[in-house]
């Protein structure tokens, strides 16, 4: 007799119940797409000890007759997809068919269901896969399915769960991920205690995050929207005998990005705060993260992580879902072109809004320093390894490490807004203040796309706004000033070359006043800022200053700094250096990029050396070459720039001002310090109890 066997569906189920199922979040994940296919507007998902005894999550959805109810339980059996055709161009969350057979074979599941359509709601019983009971029942349109006992029937599984403050975090996580990404609809989250989360249908973006994380972290962030058109490339064409004459020609449709990304001033430890959707499904993408990391390049600190809500859109032909089996990860079609689309739209957000630090913000946002503000569990998406280091190339490894040391701390609070009356300004004002830098041809694109995330049109005017009603009617006026205040406070560096500085403080910051308050700026980071990238502009054409030096001066190196040097020696010397071995553990630096002499000199060439030993082997690699060429233009930046105790005359005060207005990136140094903070006109009006 053979030895190969057809297991039994029920060990089957088990199995694919291992890569779909691992843990209650990934359940509550697998129904919440369920609910959001069947077309739900109110989700309630309720979880007790954690969501082991019991996940309960009722929608108001189109519900399904009897006959579908039993089927949908079989293995393979799906609404959502008919021919392999049809994987080419997935527009549902779900597809495989998989999700409930898989849920139902590891725990004890009830099914309440009904269309509306039929004279009969349908109630079934499922336990470790075995139909139990099936009756009709009384029931409105919709569906509920309750989830007791998960992992009853497989206890290695049931091993494996941790604690239940931190198994309720990351269902927490999973059902913010998917408020946010539809503010439209009413979602509830509520343990045996209590509500965790509670968030009435709102029209905008904006708006759900004030709901779920409140106007702190609502005013740390920026909106942004870009589009591209697709090129035809890399669509596959309908073969000639299948093609429709009656149907209009497809096209290539285009990428389309919205969101919320923070100013540099808050800084995460770890990526837990990057929310990345595409068609509005919650992924994890090493490609995407890497493009945000990119955007944030010497603006905050290699070992920082910024805040970022990202929604892309794009034709399902142009995103392969299929790729994972939590569906947690998609393959694009065109992997750089998203890339660099996703890095590009980013850096340029951030370049036109130069966003101001304010200085109470400033003191609360060193990443070390900072509790999370979004809550923190939410990067480890069921099935996705988080903590491993991203395989990309022109990554710092340690950066990309996400170290898990906030993520015990778990507790949302949403915040309910409480009523206050009174009448409200509303309009959007999303545009830099100091005018558009390319002389606003591209003002109408982007002030249509941000005006269309910050729709004022589609609130209600305040006057309808009863006040008192913080529930399904959207944000009551206290939060949508809120809204409001937050989207206007971003106040921007433009006006940096306006300032009229007063004096030093310590001869090492400067005091300036402007219209909109009172500014401190840091004048060795300004300094800095100014010199790196002007030192990058003048690399990348090849018109570096140098000077002779006098004599030689000779830097003692260890024997393993000298290999690293033979290696950059070549990107060194088209910065200005000329070094030659003096002896086989020193240098003599001949000459030197204009402003940089002696011991600062010195300092600067073992930094680079340094820092650049965890580089791998291959510095001809382009990133790597990119990297290693912003290395040292930060480090000589930084060795060349005035010093703190330095004292400064007026008319070094302002050029300093002027030509740091000048910078792409006035708001930090390359190293990630903020460089400028300003008290505004309001908090100082505040502090003095004028309003
Ligand atoms: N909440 C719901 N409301 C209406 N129909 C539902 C609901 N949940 C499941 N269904 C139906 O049951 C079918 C099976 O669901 P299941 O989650 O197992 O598979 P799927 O969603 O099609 O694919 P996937 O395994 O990728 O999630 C669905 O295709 C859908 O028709
Ligand atoms: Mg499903």
């Amino acid at each position: 007799m053979g030895r190969i066997r057809i297991l039994p569906d029920q060990v089957a189920n088990q199995i694919a119940a291992g890569e779909v199922v691992d843990r209650p979040a990934s359940v509550v994940k697998e129904l919440l797409e369920n609910a959001l296919d069947a077309g739900a507007n109110r989700i309630r998902v309720e979880v007790e000890a954690g969501g082991r005894r019991l996940i309960r999550i009722t929608d108001d959805g189109q519900g399904m007759n009897r006959d579908d109810a039993l089927l949908a339980f079989e293995r393979h059996a799906t609404s959502k997809l008919r021919t392999a055709d049809d994987l080419l161009s997935i527009a549902t969350l779900g597809f495989r068919g998989e999700a409930l057979p898989s849920i139902a074979s590891v725990a004890r599941v009830t099914l309440e269901t009904a269309t509306g359509e039929e004279s009969a709601g349908t109630r079934v019983e499922i336990a470790g896969g075995k139909i139990l009971h099936v009756d009709d029942a009384a029931l409105p349109r919709g569906t509920t399915l309750a989830v007791n006992d998960l992992f009853f029937n497989t206890p290695a599984r049931r091993k494996f769960l941790r604690a239940e403050s931190t198994e309720l975090a990351h269902v927490t996580a999973l059902v913010t991920h998917y408020a946010l990404a539809h503010p439209e609809k009413h979602f509830e989250l509520l343990s045996a205690t209590h509500t965790v989360l509670s968030a009435p249908p709102v029209a905008r973006t904006a708006e759900r995050i004030y709901q779920i994380f409140g106007k702190d972290t609502l005013a740390q962030l920026l909106p942004v929207a870009a589009e591209i058109p697709l090129e035809r490339a890399g669509l596959p064409e309908v073969p000639p005998w299948k093609r429709d004459p009656a149907e209009p020609a497809r096209t290539p449709g285009a990428l389309r990005l919205t969101g919320f990304y923070s100013k540099p001033e808050l800084q995460k430890l770890n990526r837990n705060s990057i929310y990345i959707f595409v068609n509005k499904r919650l992924i994890r993408d090493r490609l995407l993260l890497h493009a945000i990391t990119e955007a944030y390049r010497n603006v905050i600190p290699p070992t920082s992580f910024p805040v970022v809500l990202l929604f892309l859109e794009m034709p399902p032909e142009e995103v392969d879902v299929n790729v994972h089996p939590a569906k947690t990860e998609v393959r694009f079609r065109q992997q750089s072109l998203v890339h660099d689309f996703v890095r590009d739209s980013l850096r340029t957000a951030l370049i036109r809004a130069r966003p101001a630090a304010g200085f109470l913000a400033a003191l609360d946002s060193a990443p070390a320093a900072s509790p999370s503000l979004m809550p923190p569990a939410i990067s480890p998406l069921p099935g996705s390894p988080d903590s491993e280091p991203l395989p990309l190339r022109n990554t710092d490894p340690a950066a990309f490490q996400a170290t898990r040391a906030d993520a015990e701390s778990f507790e949302l609070t949403p915040r309910l807004p409480t009523p206050v009356s009174g009448k409200l300004p509303f309009a959007f004002n999303g545009l830099p203040a100091g005018g558009w830098p390319n002389g606003g041809q591209d003002r109408k694109a982007w002030g249509e796309a941000a005006a269309a995330l910050f729709q004022s049109a589609s609130l209600p005017a305040a006057g309808d706004c009863s006040p008192g009603t913080g529930d399904a009617d959207g944000l009551n006026p206290a939060a949508q000033t809120a809204v409001v205040e937050a989207e206007q406070a971003a106040a921007n560096l433009n006006q940096l070359g306006s300032l009229r500085p007063l004096g030093q403080l310590r001869e090492s910051f400067i005091l300036a006043t402007g219209e909109d308050g009172l500014w401190i700026i840091d004048q060795h980071v300004a300094h800095e800022r100014i010199l790196f990238e002007k030192i990058l502009r003048d690399r990348q054409v090849e018109k570096v200053q140098r000077q002779r030096l006098l004599m030689p001066l000779l830097v003692e190196l260890k024997a393993s700094q000298m290999v690293i040097f033979a290696r950059i020696a070549e990107e060194l010397e088209r910065n200005g250096f000329a070094v030659e071995p003096f002896g086989p553990h020193t240098l003599a630096v001949k000459s030197s990029p204009v402003g940089l002499e002696g011991a600062a000199l010195e300092r600067m060439l073992t930094e680079v050396i340094e820092q650049s030993s965890a580089d791998s082997d291959e510095p001809s690699q382009n990133q790597d070459l990119t990297a290693l060429r912003t290395r040292i233009a930060a480090s000589i930046a930084c060795h060349s720039a005035i010093k703190v105790n330095t004292p400064l005359d007026p008319a070094r005060m302002e050029w300093l001002l002027l030509e740091l207005a000048r910078t792409s990136h006035p708001t930090n140094c390359p190293h990630g310090r903020p460089i400028a903070l300003m008290y505004s006109w309001k908090e100082i009006q505040r502090a003095f109890h004028r309003i």
